[in-house]
């Protein structure tokens, strides 16, 4: 890791802590774009590339638009937006940060991908289960594991009938304990979308290429085309 990405990850926890201790878990991402003034190097995830594992996993399945309606859960700067973008999808990506999504917009001014700052917990009522393919990739993890449900379910939410969501996050043991940002997810904690109606149809882990690897999932859940009856014995 460089100087410049352990003082950005530094700086991010210290901020991150400023509003956890005033109560706000969500105020510190505004913070940390605002404070980096328009230098992606500021911001620890930031590298105004698709995410890897993402494009990796993507080129597998072999992934493909098709002009499909695709909504990606706190887009950040909007690589991974701009990626499903080149695939063929028509794009709505959305974050809380008025700032990340202003930057979104400037870096990709070329697409006519919808960029619209909103709030996972309160969300425009027309997204109900109304896109065929919803992404996630590291917003559950840096929220609070006290709102773990919580996010899991908004995000859900989002899946139409048919429609398939991809999860990208940092993974962990079931008995391990998550103990500092960002807080890993285990199996557990992802069966939270098939409480949700959802259907587990890809699971793949994936190594980092940190100096001690940092281990990923990569899961893919579809719901199914209507409410199925389970045969209680
Ligand atoms: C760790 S960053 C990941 C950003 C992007 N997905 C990426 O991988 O580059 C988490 C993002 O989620 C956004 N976020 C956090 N809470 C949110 C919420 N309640 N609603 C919408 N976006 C949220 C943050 O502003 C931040 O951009």
């Amino acid at each position: 890791m460089s100087f410049e990405t352990h003082d950005a990850r530094e700086r991010t926890k210290q901020i991150q802590n400023e509003f956890a201790e005033k109560g706000d878990a969500l105020g510190w991402f505004e913070a940390l774009y605002k404070e980096a003034a328009g230098d992606n190097e500021k911001i620890p995830w930031a590298d105004l590339q698709p995410n890897k594992f993402l494009r990796q996993w993507a080129e597998r399945a072999n992934l493909r638009g098709d002009n499909r309606k695709a909504l990606v859960v706190g887009c950040g700067l909007g690589d991974d937006a701009r990626f499903l973008y080149d695939l063929g999808f028509n794009v709505t990506a959305f974050d809380i940060s008025a700032t990340a999504i202003k930057w979104a917009r400037r870096l990709h001014a070329d697409t006519d991908i919808k960029f619209v700052v909103a709030d996972l917990f309160a969300p425009l009522k027309d997204w109900y289960q109304a896109f065929d393919f919803v992404l996630e990739v590291y917003t559950i993890q840096p929220l609070p594991l006290d709102m773990r449900k919580d996010v899991i379910d908004a995000i859900a939410n989002f899946v139409g009938l048919k429609g398939k969501l991809a999860v990208v996050t940092r993974g962990r043991e079931d008995d391990e304990q998550p103990l500092e940002l960002p807080w890993a997810l285990s199996r557990k904690d992802l069966s939270r979308f098939e409480e949700n109606g959802l259907k587990q149809i890809n699971f793949e882990e994936m190594d980092g290429d940190e100096e001690t690897p940092i281990k990923r999932f990569v899961v893919e859940y579809e719901r199914p085309s209507s409410f199925q009856w389970v045969e209680i014995q």
